[in-house]
């Protein structure tokens, strides 16, 4: 076994080499887990600077715009959802008593609304964007509306359904067209799409989607017979667009 001390870096290695290693040696640590995650770039190898330019991120971060639209629509999603888990637990047990074969539909919409919610709370947590300050009067004023409209009898509790879904419908419809435009400007521009744009994408259509739904129980149960229909459900849409203007201000 040989006890000769090891022979300095520098002593063999080029120079050029040796200022490589040195440099590799000292990269900060943000620095290197980049360079680990491209997989152009295996990290046991010496990484000159050019090498990392010849392969820029084609992912672009959002504009301040983008972003400030996203917090606000994010926002009023979430204010929407408790809105309407609170409509139907406000309606759901005035009306399975004197409708108790409306309970499962009343179960099955508040099951979605609570998925719906759990989401956009999710959402909001991830991202750090604050719920709107009016959550408090949202809580009262919904839960008034279901309780309210309950009261009235069957059909003016569908018709609450249909009105709320109306505009909520619209309102993402309206969110989802604004995504696949920033998805197209991106495919457009070479850019990638991160898969989180495109799971907001997805997640905001199938939700669309089972408002829609509700909004069809709605009107097979009646929601059109309520009196007085136009001004009931007028009042209500006119609530919903206020509601929302107001949640994506503040
Ligand atoms: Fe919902
Ligand atoms: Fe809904």
């Amino acid at each position: 076994m040989s006890l000769a001390p090891p022979t300095p870096l520098k002593a063999r290695l080029s120079p050029k080499a040796f200022q490589l290693a040195v440099r590799r040696h000292h990269t900060p640590l943000h620095h290197r887990r980049a360079l680990v995650s491209s997989a152009a770039s295996p990290a046991t190898e010496p990484e000159p600077p050019s090498l990392e330019q010849a392969q820029p991120s084609r992912k672009k971060p959002l504009t301040p715009e983008q972003k400030k639209f996203l917090d606000a629509a994010l926002r009023v999603n979430q204010a929407g959802e408790l809105a309407a888990t609170l409509i139907y637990t406000a309606q759901s047990p005035p009306l399975a008593k004197s409708h108790p074969h409306l309970r499962p539909l009343m179960k099955h919409m508040y099951d979605q609304e609570a998925g719906h919610f759990k989401y956009f709370n999710e959402i909001l947590a991830k991202h750090r964007i604050r719920p709107t300050v009016m959550y408090p009067l949202w809580h009262v004023a919904a839960t008034g509306l279901g309780w309210a409209t309950a009261v009235m009898g069957r059909e003016a509790a569908m018709a609450c359904t249909e009105a709320v879904e109306t505009e909520i419908g619209g309102h993402y419809n309206g969110q989802v067209r604004v995504l696949l435009r920033w998805v197209e400007d991106m495919e457009a521009k070479g850019e990638t799409v991160g898969e989180e744009l495109m799971g907001l994408v997805r997640e905001i259509r199938k939700i669309r989607d089972e408002e829609l739904e509700h909004l069809d129980h709605a009107v097979e149960n009646d929601a059109k017979m309520a009196q007085p229909y136009e001004i009931l459900t007028g009042v209500i849409r006119a609530g919903c667009r206020g509601a929302i203007w107001v949640s994506e201000k503040v």
